[in-house]
C-alpha cells in the first residue's frame, strides 16, 4: 500500500489523504476484490499516523461501499463492478451473456453431483421419488469478479453425468440435444446473508436479486430448475414492453 509519506505530501487532513490513497488502490486494482485490509493498528504503525485517523478513513470507505467489515474476521476490499444490462426477454446462458461483453467466466463449484430430489425438485422437474437429480451449485465469476451464486437442478434424463458440465450448463445440454427453448423467470429483491455475502464479497445485508428460472424443451418438459442470487449492484434487468392489442 502506498502509505509512506502521507504525513509530508500535500495539504489537507491526513484521514482524507489516507482515504484517497486507499480508494485509488482499490479502484486501480492494486487491491483486489475480497482482499483483507491489514489491521487498522498495523496501518497506523506503518503510515506513522494515529489509529483514530485510520479508523476515520476506513469508516468513510465502508460508508461508500469500497470496504466491508466482517465481524470477527476483519475488513475487506469491495471493488465496484460496472453494471451489466441483461435482457429479460432472451433465453441466454450466463457464459454467453458474459462472452458477449468480452468477459471470461469461471466457476467455483459449491456442489456437483447426483442427489435424492427434494420435494420442490420432484414437483418442479416432475420426478418420481426414486429418481436422482443432478445438482450444480456454482459461484459464477466474470473477469475475477464474483457476480452470482447459482444452484441448478436438472433431471438425469437430460444430464446423466453432472461432471460433464465443466463450464457452461447450456453447452452441456446442447450436446444432449436438450437445451431449453422457453423459460419462466421470477425475480425478487432480497438482502444477501452469509455465507453468500462473503462468497460474493459484499456486505451482509447488501441488496440482491433472487432469480428462479424454470426452463422447458419444445415438448413442454421441464429441463432446469435454477435458483440464483445476483449481486444487486451488478445487474440492470431490461425488458422491452409493447402495447398489447
Ligand atoms: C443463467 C440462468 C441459469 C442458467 C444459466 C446457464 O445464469 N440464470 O438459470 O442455468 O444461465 O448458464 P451456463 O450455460 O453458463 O452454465
Amino acid at each position: 500500500l502506498p502509505l509512506e509519506g502521507l504525513q509530508s505530501g500535500g495539504a489537507g487532513p491526513l484521514y482524507l489523504k489516507l482515504r484517497q490513497s486507499l480508494e485509488e488502490a482499490i479502484l486501480s486494482g492494486k487491491l483486489n476484490h475480497g482482499d483483507a485490509l491489514p489491521p487498522e493498528r498495523d496501518l497506523a504503525d506503518y503510515a506513522n499516523i494515529s489509529r483514530v485517523t485510520v479508523r476515520k478513513a476506513v469508516d468513510d470507505l465502508v460508508r461508500d461501499g469500497l470496504l466491508v467489515r466482517r465481524h470477527g474476521s476483519g475488513t475487506f476490499v469491495v471493488r465496484p463492478v460496472s453494471r451489466v444490462e441483461q435482457s429479460l426477454s432472451r433465453l441466454t446462458s450466463f457464459t454467453e451473456d458474459m462472452a458477449r461483453r468480452g468477459l471470461n467466466t469461471r466457476a467455483e463449484w459449491l456442489e456437483r453431483g447426483l442427489f435424492h430430489p427434494s420435494p420442490d425438485e420432484m414437483m418442479t422437474l416432475g420426478l418420481p421419488a426414486d429418481a436422482l437429480v443432478a445438482r450444480l451449485g456454482r459461484l459464477r465469476i466474470a473477469d475475477g469478479m464474483p457476480l452470482a451464486i447459482e444452484r441448478a437442478s436438472i433431471s438425469t434424463e437430460f444430464l446423466p453425468d453432472p461432471l460433464a458440465v465443466t463450464s457452461s450448463l447450456y453447452a452441456a445440454l446442447d450436446k444432449t440435444r436438450s437445451r431449453p427453448v422457453r423459460a419462466v423467470q421470477r425475480i425478487s429483491a432480497c438482502n444477501i446473508k452469509d455465507p453468500d455475502a462473503s462468497m460474493l464479497g459484499v456486505a451482509v445485508g447488501a441488496a440482491g436479486l433472487s432469480i428462479e428460472r424454470v426452463s422447458y424443451l419444445a415438448s413442454g418438459r421441464v429441463v432446469e430448475f435454477t435458483r440464483s442470487l445476483y449481486r444487486g449492484d451488478a445487474y440492470d434487468f431490461v425488458a422491452e414492453l409493447t402495447l398489447s392489442e
